[in-house]
């Protein structure tokens, strides 16, 4: 079985994913700054570290420890943003783009020596395109994992390892699945507009993650996977005229 570390795979995206692999019975790290809320409900190949993750020392004594304990890692998928109160320009970038940076420099050698060894980055649609909703940093910062992706992969394609992104758009969560059912219009709009007809899931990212991390992608790199239905396929202006009928 696979050893996958997941970082911020306490909520959203990320437990989703925890729940799925979890279910395969594939052996589970998952890091942050708490633990997830039904931590009880996993079986023993799932194990939560918490670690506030602020220096370079202390990230590489929780990899370390980690592959120490639990055993290489076959896989190591980033699913964390910056949720705080703070300045979202350095937060975001601290949480984004350093703790990312910093946890695969400490993990390079904490991957099993075996073929299929990946890392999955969860970027977004807003890497490339603008969003009303989301700060600046966050744009910039997605941008930023998405050439951190292509580096890497071509830095460590020697070893072995793959580095990938997926960008999804917005998705429905376990946490956000009441706001969107109790908004009709909303998801009518989705309906409408995006070509796949409806609006995206925490599961249809996951999958994609799991493939990435699979022998299925094996000769895939340096690569961003868009999970959004097709909807940035379509210019806005036609989107507006289908949804109003003109
Ligand atoms: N939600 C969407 O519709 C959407 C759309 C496109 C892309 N995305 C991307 O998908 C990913 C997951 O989004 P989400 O909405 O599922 O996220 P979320 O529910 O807000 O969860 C964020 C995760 O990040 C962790 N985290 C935050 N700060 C951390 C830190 N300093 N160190 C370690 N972990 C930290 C949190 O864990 P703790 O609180 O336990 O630390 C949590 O597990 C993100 O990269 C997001 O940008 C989301």
């Amino acid at each position: 079985l696979a050893h996958f570390l997941i970082v911020g795979g306490t909520r959203g995206l990320g437990r989703e994913l925890l729940k799925s692999l979890a279910r395969k019975g594939e052996s589970v790290s998952v890091l942050g700054r708490s633990i997830p809320r039904d931590v009880d409900v996993y079986p023993s190949s799932v194990k939560c570290w918490t670690q506030t993750l602020e220096s370079e020392d202390s990230i590489r004594e929780t990899i370390a420890e980690i592959s120490s304990t639990r055993g290489k890692f076959d896989s190591l998928v980033f699913c964390q943003r910056y949720r705080a109160d703070g300045d979202p320009w350095l937060g975001e970038f601290d949480v984004s783009l350093t703790l990312t940076k910093r946890i695969i420099d400490a993990s390079i050698g904490c991957f099993q020596d075996s073929v299929g060894k990946s890392i999955v980055i969860v970027s977004s649609v807003f890497a490339n395109f603008v969003d009303y909703g989301q700060p600046l940093s966050y744009h910039v910062a997605k941008a930023g994992l998405e050439q951190l992706v292509r580096y890497y992969a071509v830095h460590l394609g020697h070893l072995g390892i793959r580095v990938n992104a997926v960008a999804p758009s917005a998705f429905i969560k376990d946490e956000s699945k009441q706001f969107y059912s109790s908004n009709g219009e909303l998801m009518e709009f989705y309906a409408k507009s995006v070509p796949l007809g409806r609006m995206g899931t925490a599961a249809d990212a996951s999958q994609v993650i799991e493939f990435l991390c699979s022998a299925s992608a094996a000769f895939v790199t340096g690569q961003t996977i868009y999970v959004d239905g097709g909807a940035s396929l379509v210019w806005p202006e036609s989107m507006a005229r289908k949804a109003k009928g003109i």
